[in-house]
């Protein structure tokens, strides 16, 4: 392993997801999440930044979300600036306009013909579960891939937070369930039975790995790892205040210094339970609390302490957001000293390492697919 100012290869290409970066070929591999489908209006246009790289997303007047290039081909001005016409977008500068396959279909002070030559990248986009998804890769798209477990019966709910710090920083904490008995030990965690360190285990699986923390006396928390940024786990929603629901996130590199997270939830609440579920969500909605960031930040400097952030309603949120920004922007590696508590850590690493050779190598990839068996389960003897 050599070292490039101070951090190793390893290390740098796993947190580096650039356009031309090894790391970043393999993200864009796949489809990810880019926006809420709830953010984009029809009609409306907005820019997008994913992986260091700045993209367009709007959604025609048709209601097809569509994800382009950012730039006018023109004199390179900004396009999610223009005007959405139809399934179109429209230039707002010279008024070039551009369809959702990238082709211009009109250059309006050019002689007829001219925009015939004239094209922009466009993307396979399309929505499931409350997000837009794009496929940002070379080549063709992958299948698109479901998730049973969010089809079920219940309310499906989509949202999305940002954290100032790398995406692989989330990454391996979500692969670290030691974390849960002292970074959340006041939250809906423990209060749910999830107390006590637990004894670690890991293994990969057909989506990435699995990750078990066997409690004494109590079941066995599974953590369920999608490669190659995936999660799904089981857990009480702190904000929500609904009962066990499952939740499946995607964590987004937004550049190499801060991520987003899109979560998608299944709160298995039905009949009245979902209609005071539905009234509790706005409740809560309508409180008006600083930013787990702002929060996070000023307890990182100092100048909160614990007891006054052990009321705020994404208690779990900021929480993580306390130590994974802690650990640097980029996290402090080098010199670190893992434990048998970290071998989630280690596999993690390893698969997006293996898989990061092949790629460079050109040797074949692992195929990583969901499957239904592949169950989280909550882990303590009151909720499973
Ligand atoms: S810059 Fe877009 S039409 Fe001129
Ligand atoms: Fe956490």
């Amino acid at each position: 392993m050599s070292d490039i100012h101070g951090i190793s290869k390893d290390f740098a290409d796993i947190t580096q997801t650039g356009p031309g970066t090894i790391g970043g070929r393999y993200l864009r591999s796949f489809w990810l999440p880019v926006s809420l489908s709830d953010q984009l209006a029809p009609g409306r246009a907005k820019p997008l930044q994913i992986m260091s790289e700045a993209f367009t997303l709007y959604r025609g007047q048709d209601g097809v979300a569509q994800v382009i290039a950012p730039y006018c081909p023109h004199r390179g001005t900004q396009l999610s600036t223009g005007w959405v016409e139809g399934h179109a977008l429209r230039c707002f500068y010279h008024g070039w306009k551009f369809g959702p396959d990238g082709r211009c279909i009109e250059a309006p002070a050019e002689r007829e013909g001219f925009a015939s030559n004239i094209s922009i990248k466009s993307y396979p986009t399309r929505e499931y579960l409350g997000l837009v998804f794009a496929f940002l890769g070379e080549g063709d798209a992958p299948d698109f891939p479901r998730y049973s477990d969010l089809e079920d019966d219940g309310i499906v709910e989509a949202s999305e937070y940002w954290r100032d710090c790398n995406f692989f920083n989330n990454i391996e904490n979500q692969c670290d369930p030691v974390h849960v008995a002292f970074t959340h030990r006041t939250s809906s965690f423990t209060e749910g039975g999830l107390t006590g360190v637990p004894l670690v285990s890991a293994e990969e699986t057909s989506w990435g790995l699995a990750v078990s923390a066997r409690r004494e006396g109590g079941g066995v928390r599974v953590t369920q790892i999608g490669m190659p940024n995936m999660i799904h786990i089981r857990i009480v929603p702190a904000t929500h205040g609904a009962e066990w629901g499952d939740l499946f996130a995607w964590r987004i590199p937004v550049d190499d210094v801060s991520h987003k997270s899109f979560n998608v939830w299944l709160h298995r609440v039905h009949g009245n339970a979902a209609k005071e579920f539905a009234a509790k969500r706005a409740a809560n909605a309508a409180v008006n609390v600083p930013s787990v960031q702002e929060v996070g930040a000023a307890f990182r400097r100092g100048d909160l302490s614990f007891d006054d952030i052990k009321d705020h309603p994404d208690i779990i949120g900021v929480q993580d957001d306390i130590v994974q920004v802690g650990q640097g922007v980029v996290a402090r590696r080098a010199g670190e000293r893992l434990g048998r508590s970290d071998v989630g850590v280690a596999l993690i690493r390893k698969l997006w390492l293996r898989e990061l050779r092949a790629l460079e190598s050109g040797a074949p990839l692992k195929s990583w697919q969901w499957n239904p068996k592949l169950s989280a389960t909550v882990g303590t003897s009151e909720a499973s």
